[in-house]
């Protein structure tokens, strides 16, 4: 039997994240958002392209959350993307209404998913998502580092003129301007990036990629990215659905590892079909270490802020 999925949101990200969902052809699609005929619409209309993209998954759009019962996963993107000049911070009192409210809709009807949390700012609301289900930490995952990563990867790919695939990197901590890519762990072909490129050129790409977000936001004038977000959630269904035990940079909730207790932040976790099966430890430098602690502490902010 086909998994099912729910997107709550459906606009920039989630009728993205649907579409590519339903094109993977393992679960059926409900994706659900508060304005009338729009979900249904989209829902429609990436269905209508299962004959010629060759998908059979059924793909429903609602205002309502009668449809989601029993999803096995729920991907979370309501709530209102920044404006140019604006950080993901700025959101955060918009966005906890939205989704707190549809963290609490979505668990009474499929008290036993896997959520995934993409709404900005992003480790804060998985966080406020965890408080509201009463799930356990497995359960409730952030997509950040994925995204953070496939920037990172893909601007020393640019730099280095190789293919994207033979760079591999991880970018961990907030999904903010605390994040950290981990330049010592970045490799092309298996050889080290500080190996290859001078640390001017490193430098400037590490403070693109921590900007990243801002760059699309400043030239897209009215959203934010879109694209490798949905790309980025959709690498972590797969490893969910499929029990890959996949190891990826995503936002759990640390119970003292990496010396970080009570907060999401970004770091490598295995996902498989029990969502986080394992936060996995890696070597982190001094510096290192105390950059996570203070993305950690940034977070903590906007969760005193939120007062949960
Ligand atoms: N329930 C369901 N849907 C809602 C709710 C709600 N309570 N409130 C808002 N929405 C819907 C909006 O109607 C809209 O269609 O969420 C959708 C958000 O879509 P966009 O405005 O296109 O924003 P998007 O680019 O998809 O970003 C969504 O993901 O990356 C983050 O920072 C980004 O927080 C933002 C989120």
């Amino acid at each position: 039997m086909r998994k099912k999925i729910t997107v709550v949101g459906a606009g920039n990200v989630g009728a993205t994240c649907a579409q590519r969902l339903a094109e993977r052809g393992y679960a059926d699609i409900v994706l659900v958002d508060i304005i009338e005929g729009m979900p249904q619409g989209k829902a429609l209309d990436i269905l209508e392209s299962g004959p010629v993209v060759g998908f059979d998954s059924n793909v429903i759009g609602t205002n309502s959350y009668e449809e989601t019962a029993d999803s096995d996963i729920a991907v979370i993107t309501s709530g209102v993307p920044r404006k140019p000049g604006m950080s993901r911070d700025d959101l955060v009192l918009t966005n906890m209404k939205i989704v707190k409210e549809v963290t609490q809709k979505l668990v009474k009807k499929s008290p036993n998913c896997i959520i995934i949390v993409v709404s900005n700012p992003l480790d804060a609301m998985a966080q406020l998502a965890l408080k509201v289900s009463g799930f356990p930490r497995q359960r409730v995952i952030g997509m950040s580092g994925i995204l953070d990563t496939a920037r990172f990867r893909t601007f020393l790919a640019m730099e280095l003129k190789v293919s994207v695939e033979d760079v591999a990197a991880y970018v961990l901590g907030g999904h903010g301007d605390t994040m950290i890519p981990l330049t010592k762990m970045a490799t092309v072909g298996g050889v080290p990036v500080t190996e290859v490129l001078p640390k001017n050129k490193i430098d400037k790409i590490v403070e693109r990629t921590v900007k990243g977000g801002g760059e699309i936001v400043a030239l897209l004038k009215t959203g934010s990215a879109f694209y490798a977000p949905s790309a980025g959630v959709v690498q972590m269904v797969d490893a969910i659905v499929q029990d890959k035990k996949q190891i990826l940079p995503c936002a759990a909730y640390l119970d003292g590892e990496y010396g970080v207790k009570g907060v999401f932040v970004g770091v490598p976790v295995k996902l498989g079909k029990d969502g986080i099966e394992e936060i996995v430890k890696i070597k982190l430098t001094p510096e290192e270490k105390k950059a996570l602690k203070k993305s950690a502490d940034a977070v903590r902010e906007l969760i005193d802020i939120m007062k949960i």
